[in-house]
């Protein structure tokens, strides 16, 4: 048995969660149209979720009851700015309110921009190939910090900037170029009012001409988070795997972690701090990409059960950025609760291992807080620390977050 692990003060322990998967009938955004296409990928549409959008405040007392100091959530641009240039209040002051329900309870708010939905608008102007997408959304953080940023405690820009290069090139969604061909890209991008070949939603923005105006919205988007009300820390976050080489491999391995991960993570000039994200591992042979390795349990993403990933990424990050690193997204999708624990067990060893080597990690936030909408897997797997009874919406604690709780809590574990 260890011996008890001291964590540095105001370390935050948070549990995250974004606006689409949470909050329920997100309809002003692509990814909703993505849904409810004929033919969609989607395997189910998001619906209600977990109606997070109205129970906020009991969810956020309940994550504070539990002993977390964080939570991340995301801030939805499509419902802050339904139509271009048009502000709601009253969605401002909905979020509002969430901040003020996390003060009051002692939890710093962490918000995101934007995780993965964007409104209907902006991709019917070009979406993230377009260049004039940066000035969007730097307007769009302007407006939202002069209304909140005197109770945001944190700020992340862009959620997994890296994710669109990131799952063309590991192979979990195949490229645009290929999208083209099918009907339901043909029938999401009319009913966004775009052509096939300008459809162009986050999560498929591959090209260099999107990479840079993803980098470029970040930046703009940091500087008017800066110069608005509040003082709190900024930064983007990154889908971290860690990418391994066997036997071979390495060429292959150094060119996809320069591709996927250092592009982004060598652009970041200005920023507090850098959100890692990881879940597992991925390998490569001199022929690619391998399979998972034979006898490695998996998750219920058919990914490699690989909590150790997180301390590789952690110093990976911190080598190519000299930036400290919070932790904003960590977690496993499972059915067996003890299995959580083990994950999370394993992935914190890996950041006290960071921490004891004089690293700057200055928080860990599990994903997800609930058992949410998974993307085009729906509501099937379940990374939640509370599971979300589809029907009644009722929140059941499951061991794992009492367990992590009582670590945040002791700061210790
Ligand atoms: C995303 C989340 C997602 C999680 C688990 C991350 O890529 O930020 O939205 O639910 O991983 O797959």
């Amino acid at each position: 048995m260890n011996a008890q692990i001291e964590f540095p003060k105001d370390f935050l322990w948070g549990t995250a969660t974004a606006a689409h998967q949470v909050e329920g009938n997100n309809v002003n955004s692509d990814v909703w149209v993505l849904e409810h296409v004929p033919g969609s990928p989607y395997v189910e549409p998001s619906d209600d979720a977990c109606d997070h959008y109205h129970r906020y405040r009991e969810d956020i007392a309940l994550l504070a009851e539990l002993g977390f100091n964080m939570y991340r959530f995301s801030l939805e641009w499509a419902r802050i700015e339904p139509e271009e240039g048009e502000f709601s209040r009253a969605v401002l002051e909905h979020y509002r309110d969430m901040l003020r329900a996390c003060h009051e309870h002692g939890i710093t708010p962490m918000v995101t921009f934007h995780h993965f939905t964007s409104p209907r608008w902006l991709i019917a102007s070009g979406g993230w190939e377009s260049r004039n997408t940066a000035d969007k959304f730097a307007r769009y953080c302007e407006r939202t910090t002069e209304y909140l940023g005197d109770l945001i405690g944190a700020a992340c820009t862009i959620n997994e900037a890296n994710i669109a290069p990131l799952i063309t090139k590991l192979e979990f969604s195949p490229p645009p170029r290929q999208l083209h061909k099918e009907a339901w890209w043909s029938a999401a991008a009319k009913a966004l009012g775009v052509s096939p070949r300008r459809f162009a939603p986050f999560l498929y923005a591959t090209s260099p001409k999107a990479i840079d105006t993803i980098l470029t919205a970040h930046r703009k988007g940091m500087e008017a988070i800066k110069a608005g009300a509040g003082d709190f820390q900024v930064g983007i976050t990154l889908a971290l795997l860690d990418i391994q080489a066997i036997e071979g491999g390495e060429t292959l391995a150094a060119q996809m972690r320069h591709e996927i991960n250092d592009v982004f993570l060598e652009n970041l000039g200005g920023d507090d701090f850098v959100g890692v994200q990881t879940y597992s591992r991925t390998r490569f042979g001199p022929q690619g990409l391998l399979p998972a390795e034979e006898g490695v349990e998996l998750t219920q993403m058919d990914y490699e059960f690989w909590p150790e990933a997180l301390e590789a990424t952690i110093r990976y990050a911190i080598s190519k950025t000299g930036l400290p690193v919070i932790v904003t997204e960590n977690g496993v999708s499972t059915t067996d609760d003890t299995r959580r624990v083990e994950y999370i067990r394993r992935a914190l060893q890996g950041v006290t291992n960071c921490i004891n080597d004089g690293l700057p990690v200055r928080g860990y936030t599990y994903w997800s807080a609930f058992d949410n909408f998974e993307w085009s897997l729906g509501y099937r797997p379940t990374f939640g620390l509370i599971a979300v009874n589809r029907e009644t919406q009722e929140r059941t604690v499951k061991p794992s977050a009492r367990w992590l709780g009582a670590i945040a809590r002791a700061n210790a574990f």
